[in-house]
């Protein structure tokens, strides 16, 4: 079974092609997974950078999609017509980057007979964890731009034990870098610049932990103080990254003690950053929990983790009606019925 899924929900926007592994029941394999993303412009010296425009970059995912699709299929050595399903990125996202992914989904869905499955994009970036690194039932650090969550599988639903109650982390980051000049996305640049210095540079910031849930707004400003008051660039990016992270790890651990889960999985585009790893891996081997963290392809938005969950979707429900295949611009992590564990 070879399903197509195209991701559309901010910057990017993305088209893989995935089978179910015949050799290992629950496993996902990757025949192709394409990706182009918007770039807005490079500031002028001095300028803060500017940030991504919903319409601008829907504009740019009609443009780049159909021969993203053509790419895909030919990495795969498929026709669309021999493909088995077409899933898309249903929500939630920016509301007109979503409705060019969906548009391109019903129209391949409807000109070649394939079924169609909308999935949440949240969902997507687990689903692809336990499909691609052997997980079978863990707690998701999930660590992206707009979002940061805590989730797992308990009855039913995936359920959010915490998450951030202003901004999302890699937006936090990506902020930050921007007011710096730095292009987004930032959170790269950041890691570099926090890896020159040890923690002798450890600035004290705001660190906000609420319960399960976290902050990150506070943070960032106040480590852009650090930068206007000529604290070394470097030293700030790390006191910033050392001070998010260790909030969210902490988070992570009290909801692997609360549903005593055994394996933590990272996913999201931040969770590309090795020292985010490292910290996961510390704790959940501390605790004697196993670690888990898909590559890098796949932690960032991509159309192979849309195409494995409507795979999994379309197996255990059948095909999303176009009628239901509006976009979700809000749709929670916990608003899907889980149908397919
Ligand atoms: P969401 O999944 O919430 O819709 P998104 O679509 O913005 O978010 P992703 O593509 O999953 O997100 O992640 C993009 C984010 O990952 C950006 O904020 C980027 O700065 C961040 N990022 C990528 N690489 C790194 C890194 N090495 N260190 C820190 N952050 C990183
Ligand atoms: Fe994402």
């Amino acid at each position: 079974m070879a399903v197509l899924g195209i991701e559309g929900t901010a910057h990017t926007v993305g088209v893989g092609v995935v089978e179910a592994d015949p050799d290992a029941p629950g496993r996902c394999r990757v025949l192709a997974n394409v990706r182009d993303m918007v770039r807005p412009p490079r500031p002028e010296s001095g300028e803060a950078a500017a940030g991504i425009h919903p319409r601008e970059a829907a504009h740019h995912h009609a443009e780049v999609g159909p021969e993203l699709v053509r790419r895909a299929l030919d990495e795969a050595g498929l026709e669309a017509a021999d493909l088995d399903g077409v899933a898309f990125s249903q929500g939630p996202g920016l509301g007109p980057c979503l409705r060019v992914a969906a548009t391109m989904a019903r129209a391949l869905s409807l000109r070649h007979g394939v079924p169609l499955a909308g999935v949440n994009h949240c969902v997507a970036h687990l689903e692809i964890g336990t499909g691609l690194t052997g997980a079978d039932d863990p707690l998701l650090l999930y660590a992206s731009g707009a979002n940061t969550q805590v989730i797992a599988h308990v009855r039913g639903r995936y359920r959010v034990f915490g998450e951030t109650l202003d901004i999302g982390i890699g937006n936090g980051l990506d902020k930050f870098a921007r007011d710096n000049g730095i292009p987004f996305p930032g959170g790269p640049r950041i890691e570099q610049e926090a890896a020159r210095v040890g923690p002798e540079a450890l600035h004290p910031l705001p660190y906000t932990v609420k319960g399960m849930d976290l902050c990150f707004a506070g943070t960032a400003i106040a480590a852009q103080r650090l930068v206007d008051r000529g604290v070394p660039f470097p030293e700030a990016c790390y006191s910033l990254q050392e001070t998010a992270f260790a909030s969210l790890v902490e988070v992570a651990e009290r909801a692997l003690a609360h549903t005593r889960k055994q394996e933590l999985l990272l996913g999201g585009g931040v969770a590309c950053n090795a020292r985010l790893q490292e910290m996961a891996r510390e704790m959940a081997e501390a605790r004697g929990a196993s670690f888990h963290c898909p590559p890098r392809p796949v932690l960032v938005d991509n159309g192979a983790m849309i195409a494995w969950t409507g795979l999994l979707k379309l197996r255990a429900e059948g095909p999303t009606a176009v009628a239901d295949s509006a976009v979700r611009p809000y749709e929670r992590t916990d608003a899907v019925e889980v149908t397919w564990r």
